[in-house]
C-alpha cells in the first residue's frame, strides 16, 4: 500500500482527495497497490469537509513519516511549495504537482534532486490541466524532432474570450465567472497577462528539446487590450481571438516563443476551442501535426492529471523515470523578425496585412498576427 499526503487543500487539492476516494478502485487497479490518502497539510480549517480528519497543519507530520512514499503538491507558487517540494524530495518521497509556476522556475533543480532521491517527480496537471500532454510528448513523441508547438493553454482567457464572442460580455463579468468556476489563478493577473500561458510554453519547451526555457525570456501579451470590437471583427471574417502560445525551432535550433492574442481563422480547429478548453498542437518531424484537447482548467479535470501520476509514480517506485531537462539555455530569436499577416486595426478602421515582421508594421492601436 503506498501511503500519500496533498499539500494544500484549494480548487486542485480537494479535487484529488475527492478522485482519490471516488475511484479508489481504479487508482488501485492501475497503480498495482492500494492507494491511501492519510494526511491533507493546509494551514486553514475546514470543519464541514468529509476530509476534516485527514487536515495537519504542519509539513514536518508528513516530512517525518516514513510510512508516507508519495507527497501531492497543490499549494501553487514557488513559496512554501518549493521549501516543501525540496524536503520531501530529500526525504525520499515520491512527489506529484499541478504547480507550473514551481515547475517552469524550478524545474531543473527539483528534477535533478528526484533524480539523485531516486524518486519521480511529476507535473502532467501543470499544462493542458486534465488533457494527456506532457506525458505523450516526452514519451510517444519520442521519435520526432519537435518542430513547432502552438496552442491555447489558458482556460481563464478562452473562457473570458468565448463570453465576450458569445454573449457580448465585457471582460470583468467574464472573469467573475471564470473564477467563481474554479479555473482562475489566485491572482487573475497571471491569467490575463499571459504569464501563466508563458510558464505552460516554458514547460513544453524544456520538454521537447531538453533545455531551459526561462518565463523571463518569453514575450508576453496578455488579453486585457482585447476589444469587443476586435472580437467582432474577427467574427465577421469567419475568424476568433484567440491567446495562444507559439513555439517554432528552427533547422540551426533557435527557438523562437511568445504569448500572445492572434486572429485565428476559422478554417484552423484551434478557433473552435471555446471555454475553459485547452487545445494544443505539436508539430513533430516524423507525424506531422498531433491535436491535444480537453477541458484545461478547473478541480477535477485537473485531479485526472495529477491522479494520473500518482499512479505512474507508484507503479515506477522502484525504477523512477528520468525525466529532466539541463540548464543550458536554448538559443532564442526574436519573433518580431518572422514574417506573418496582422489583424490592424485604429479607432473603427482595420484590415488584414500582407506577411511582413513586426517592424514594417504601420502605425496600428491594436495588431494581432494572424494564424496561418
Ligand atoms: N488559471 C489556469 C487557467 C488554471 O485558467 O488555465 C489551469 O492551469
Amino acid at each position: 500500500m503506498m501511503n500519500l499526503a496533498i499539500l494544500g487543500f484549494g480548487t486542485v487539492g480537494s479535487g484529488v482527495a475527492k478522485v482519490l476516494a471516488e475511484n479508489a478502485a481504479e487508482v488501485a487497479a492501475g497503480a498495482g497497490e492500494e492507494v491511501r490518502l492519510k494526511y491533507i497539510v493546509d494551514v486553514r480549517d475546514f470543519p464541514d469537509s468529509p476530509f476534516a480528519p485527514l487536515l495537519v497543519k504542519d509539513f514536518a507530520v508528513v516530512e517525518n513519516d516514513p510510512e508516507v512514499g508519495l507527497v501531492v503538491e497543490t499549494i501553487g507558487g514557488c513559496g512554501v511549495a518549493l521549501t516543501f517540494t525540496r524536503r520531501a524530495l530529500q526525504a525520499g518521497k515520491h512527489v506529484v504537482t499541478s504547480n507550473k509556476q514551481l515547475v517552469a522556475e524550478h524545474g531543473v533543480e527539483l528534477l535533478a534532486l528526484a533524480k539523485e532521491k531516486g524518486v519521480n517527480y511529476f507535473f502532467e496537471a501543470s499544462v493542458g490541466g486534465g488533457i494527456p500532454l506532457l506525458r505523450p510528448l516526452f514519451n510517444d513523441l519520442s521519435a520526432n524532432k519537435i518542430l513547432a508547438m502552438k496552442g491555447i493553454v489558458n482556460g481563464t482567457t478562452n473562457y473570458i474570450l468565448t463570453a465576450m464572442e458569445q454573449s457580448g460580455k465585457e471582460l470583468d463579468e467574464a472573469l467573475k465567472e471564470a473564477q467563481a468556476l474554479g479555473y482562475a489563478e489566485q491572482n487573475p493577473d497571471s491569467d490575463l497577462d499571459g504569464t501563466d500561458a508563458v510558464r505552460k510554453a516554458c514547460i513544453l519547451a524544456d520538454l521537447a528539446w531538453g533545455r531551459e526555457l526561462k518565463p523571463e525570456k518569453v514575450p508576453a501579451e496578455g488579453i486585457r487590450g482585447v476589444a469587443l470590437q476586435d472580437i467582432r471583427n474577427a467574427a465577421s471574417t469567419e475568424g476568433a481571438i484567440k491567446l495562444l502560445c507559439r513555439l517554432i525551432r528552427q533547422e540551426d535550433g533557435t527557438v523562437y516563443a511568445w504569448v500572445a492574442p492572434h486572429f485565428v481563422p476559422k478554417t484552423s480547429m484551434l478557433a473552435h476551442v471555446d471555454s475553459a478548453f485547452n487545445a494544443v498542437v505539436i508539430t513533430g518531424s516524423a507525424v506531422g501535426d498531433v491535436l491535444f484537447y480537453g477541458t484545461g482548467a478547473g478541480s477535477i479535470p485537473t485531479a485526472s492529471a495529477v491522479v494520473g501520476d500518482v499512479v505512474d509514480a507508484v507503479r515506477h517506485k522502484h525504477a523512477p523515470r528520468g525525466i529532466g531537462w539541463t540548464d543550458a539555455p536554448l538559443t532564442l530569436g526574436d519573433p518580431d523578425t518572422l514574417p506573418a499577416r496582422w489583424y490592424i486595426r485604429s479607432g473603427d478602421s482595420w484590415s488584414i496585412t500582407e506577411a511582413m515582421p513586426a517592424g514594417m508594421l504601420p502605425q496600428a492601436q491594436v495588431r494581432y498576427r494572424v494564424l496561418d
